[in-house]
């Protein structure tokens, strides 16, 4: 993560965020079609889980510039998708939903710059959420 990344972050999820909804679903429609063997982990309504979805997607922009407080969080928060049965390698699957719905949400806006933001703070979160999984797993 560099530190042009969290402006060009923040400015696309502002500009999604009025859809969110919109977004929140065009994202699982994604995954389910890139990777329909993830669609059995998820088994509450998607709708509330869309909306947490973004709501978490918000945070982690919001505290791109207070690294400190989000690590934990997202430590806990991959401790949790272990527990929901999530591998580390569906975290590739899932990222690349994520770009693509960027992807279809931003059009032109959707430059190599953002693209390239949004794919550092995706490493960040999801190698952040992976660690934490792994701890535990050894832990156990
Ligand atoms: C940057 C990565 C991710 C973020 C920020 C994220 C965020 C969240 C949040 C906020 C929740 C709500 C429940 C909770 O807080 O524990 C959740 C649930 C869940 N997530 Fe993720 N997630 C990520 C990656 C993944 C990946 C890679 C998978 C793999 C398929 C996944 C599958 C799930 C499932 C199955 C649930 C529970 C839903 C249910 O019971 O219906 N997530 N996620």
């Amino acid at each position: 993560m560099q530190a042009h990344h969290a402006e060009l972050i923040r400015r696309s999820f502002d500009q999604i965020a009025p859809a969110a909804e919109h977004a929140a679903a065009l994202f699982y429609r994604t995954l389910f079609e890139q990777s329909p063997e993830l669609r059995p982990l998820f088994r509450g309504d998607l709708g509330s889980q869309g909306r947490r979805l973004m709501e978490m997607i918000g945070a982690a922009v919001r505290l791109l510039d207070h690294p400190q407080s989000l690590l934990p969080v997202l430590a806990q928060l991959g401790t949790r998708h272990a527990g929901y049965g999530v591998q580390p390698g569906d975290y590739r699957k899932v990222g690349q939903a994520l770009i693509t719905t960027l992807a279809e949400a931003l059009g032109d806006d959707f430059d190599d710059a953002t693209r390239e933001a949004w794919s550092a703070m995706y490493t960040l979160v999801s190698t952040t959420m992976v660690a934490a999984a792994n701890a535990d797993r050894r832990a156990a």
